[in-house]
C-alpha cells in the first residue's frame, strides 16, 4: 500500500492505537498494558502510518512481540476495520517475520482463540503451523485456545 510507513510504536500513537483495540478484541488491553509494553525491554512494538500529507498520518495498523531466548511471541496484531482484507496484515507480518531469523530468534509463536478466523486465516497463510489446542481455554466464550509456530531453522 503506497503511502505506508512502518515506524516504532511510541507513547504519543496510543490514544489511536487503543482506538483499534477497543474495535478489535473483546478484552482489549488498556492504555497501561501498552504503555508497560512499550518499557518492556524484551518488546517490540510497531505501527504502520498512512501518510495523509507530509506533516500528518494515521495509524492504520499495530503489531507487538516479545523475544525471550529463542522465541519471539506475538502478542497482538491489528488492523483498523476501514483498512481490513486489503493485504495490510499479510504484509506487515510477513516483513517482521523475515526479519526474525536475522536477529538469530529459531520461531515465532502465538496463541489465537479457535472462532478468530480472520487471526487463523492470517497466521496459517504466514506459515504458521497449529501446535496444539488447548479446550475450553477462554473462560467468557469457552472457546479453545490454538498455539501456533513457524520455524526459522530450515530458512535458515
Ligand atoms: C486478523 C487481522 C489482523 C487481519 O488483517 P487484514 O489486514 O484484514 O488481513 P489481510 O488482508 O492481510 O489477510 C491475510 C489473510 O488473513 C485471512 N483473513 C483476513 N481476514 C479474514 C476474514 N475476515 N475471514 C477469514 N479470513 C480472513 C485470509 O486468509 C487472508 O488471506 P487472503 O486475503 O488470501 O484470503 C484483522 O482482521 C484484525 O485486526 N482483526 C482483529 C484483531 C485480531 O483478531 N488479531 C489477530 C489475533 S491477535
Amino acid at each position: 500500500m503506497s503511502g505506508v510507513i512502518l515506524d516504532l510504536m511510541s507513547e504519543k500513537d496510543l490514544d489511536a492505537v487503543v482506538c483499534i483495540e477497543n474495535a478489535s478484541f473483546t478484552h482489549p488491553w488498556s492504555r497501561s498494558a501498552f504503555l508497560s509494553e512499550l518499557s518492556n525491554e524484551y518488546s517490540h512494538n510497531l505501527v504502520l502510518k498512512l501518510e495523509n500529507s507530509p506533516e500528518t498520518y494515521q495509524i492504520i495498523a499495530y503489531m507487538c512481540y516479545r523475544v525471550t531466548g529463542d522465541d519471539a511471541h506475538i502478542l497482538k496484531i491489528a488492523v483498523h476495520p476501514e483498512y481490513r482484507r486489503k493485504g495490510i496484515a499479510f504484509e506487515f507480518l510477513t516483513h517482521c517475520l523475515a526479519l526474525m531469523p536475522t536477529r538469530r530468534i529459531r520461531s515465532a509463536i502465538l496463541e489465537v482463540r479457535q472462532f478468530n478466523l480472520a487471526g487463523i486465516g492470517l497466521y496459517k497463510k504466514s506459515g504458521f503451523a497449529i501446535e496444539a489446542q488447548l479446550p475450553k481455554y477462554y473462560s467468557d466464550t469457552r472457546e479453545d485456545v490454538i498455539l501456533m509456530r513457524k520455524n526459522f531453522l530450515k530458512e535458515e
